[in-house]
C-alpha cells in the first residue's frame, strides 16, 4: 500500500483544497492530511476561521481522505514520515523545493496550485460583498 501525506491549514474549503487532496490521493492508495492545529496557525500568524477540530471534522468528510492528523510545529515531518509509513510527501507548488530534504526519507513531489482561488482571497472578496 502506498501512503501519502501532505500538510496545510485547509480553513474554508475550496477548490484548491480538493484539487490537491484529489490528486494527492490518486497517488496512492492512503492519504494522510496533517491539519494545522490553531496554536500552530498562530505561530504562523494565521486566524482560521474554523477551529482545528471543524477543519479537521470537515476533511475526514472527503472521501478522498483517510485519515487526519495535527500538525503542531515545522519540525514534525520526518518523525511523522517515519511513524505513519509514508511513501510520498506532497505539496503544493508554491513550496516548490522548500521540502526537497525530505527527499531522504520519502519520495517528494510539488503538484501546482489551482489559479486564482486561496483562502485569503475568498475572505478579501466576502470583505468587500454587502451580502
Ligand atoms: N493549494 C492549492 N491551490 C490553491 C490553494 C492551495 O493547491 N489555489 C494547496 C497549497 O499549496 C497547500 C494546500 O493546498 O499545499 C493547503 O493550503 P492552505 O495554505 O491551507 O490554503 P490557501 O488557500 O493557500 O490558504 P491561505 O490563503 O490562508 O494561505
Amino acid at each position: 500500500m502506498k501512503k501519502v501525506i501532505t500538510y496545510g491549514t485547509f480553513d474554508l474549503i475550496h477548490m484548491g483544497h480538493i484539487n490537491i487532496l484529489r490528486r494527492a490521493r490518486a497517488l496512492g492508495d492512503h492519504l494522510t492530511v496533517a491539519v494545522s492545529s490553531d496554536d500552530f496557525n498562530t505561530l504562523k500568524h494565521k486566524q482560521a476561521y474554523y477551529s482545528y477540530e471543524d477543519r479537521k471534522e470537515i476533511l475526514e468528510s472527503l472521501r478522498f481522505v483517510d485519515e487526519v492528523i495535527p500538525e503542531c510545529s515545522w519540525d514534525q515531518k520526518i518523525e511523522d514520515i517515519k511513524k505513519y509509513d509514508i511513501d510520498l510527501f506532497v505539496m503544493g507548488g508554491d513550496w516548490e523545493g522548500e521540502f526537497d530534504f525530505l527527499k531522504e526519507y520519502c519520495e517528494v513531489k510539488y503538484l501546482p496550485r489551482t489559479e486564482g482561488i486561496s483562502t485569503t482571497k475568498t475572505k478579501t472578496d466576502l470583505s468587500h460583498r454587502n451580502v
